[in-house]
């Protein structure tokens, strides 16, 4: 499996700055087929980002849980699916904190991610006060259960809350063993995906463990710059084996 390295933009980017990253993150694209690439932009820049980005995918920050209708502001799957959207973040901290977003909504997500084609990257992870409290499995387990009668292919981004936005990533050791634990509740075959501060310094030794298949990053995969640069990184056969 080639590593998998997903931008997410959150709510970053005016459609001008948009334009500079992908003319930017083409070149470094152009210079490799060694990682796969995935760009989770805002759901108004979709259409423009699959059109225009040369050799990665597209996926969206968040999908409705409704199907369709009178659900204003809201941006469905099928919506998200005929822009240009092959995966959907599903279960971001920020969505479960900020928004709500539950267990059950998460499911109503993957039913439709299901119907319409897209592949569900669903993130889990504990915030430090569960950590500290020796909860960790338990969090994660539950966070799973969504996916436990999913019989389609997902992802699964292990970011624990402590790590996103905070410069403080976790440890490779610390990682690897969640996700190993991810890895035994979700069977073979399911790429698990780190988030939680990577960037150009941190992104190698992390991928040097055996079961992170790759890497969900916010902050540094703003600037096309420091994300060109992760996947310089990232694609360096002498480097990643
Ligand atoms: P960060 O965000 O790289 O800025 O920590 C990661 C994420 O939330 O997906």
């Amino acid at each position: 499996m080639k590593p998998i390295i997903v931008a997410n933009w959150k709510m970053n980017l005016d459609y001008t700055e948009v334009t500079q990253w992908v003319t930017g993150v083409n070149q470094a694209l152009s210079a490799t087929d060694a990682v796969d690439v995935i760009v989770s932009p805002a759901s108004c820049y979709l259409h423009t980002l699959a059109s225009t980005l040369v050799g990665g995918d597209v996926a969206a920050q968040s999908i409705s849980e409704f199907d369709m209708g009178a659900y204003t502001g809201e941006v469905s799957a099928k919506m998200a699916q005929s822009c240009g959207a092959k995966y959907a973040l599903l279960g971001h901290s920020e969505r479960r904190h900020v928004f709500f977003e539950t267990n059950q909504m998460i499911k109503d997500k993957l039913a439709l991610c299901k119907r319409y084609g897209i592949v569900p990257i669903l993130c889990v992870g504990e915030t430090i006060d569960e950590r500290n409290a020796g909860q960790v499995k338990s969090v994660i387990s539950n966070q799973l259960d969504v996916v436990s009668e999913y019989d389609d292919l997902f992802y699964v981004a292990y970011e624990p809350v402590w790590a996103i936005g905070t410069g403080q990533t976790a440890t490779p050791d610390i990682a690897e063993e969640a996700h190993a634990f991810i890895q035994h509740v979700v069977g073979d075959g399911i790429p698990i995906l780190y988030g939680g501060s990577v960037n150009s310094e941190t992104i190698q030794s992390l991928l040097d463990k055996p079961s992170i298949d790759g890497a969900l990053i916010g902050g540094a995969s703003l600037a096309a710059d420091s994300f060109s640069e992760i996947l310089q990184i990232v694609s360096n056969p002498g480097v990643i084996q």
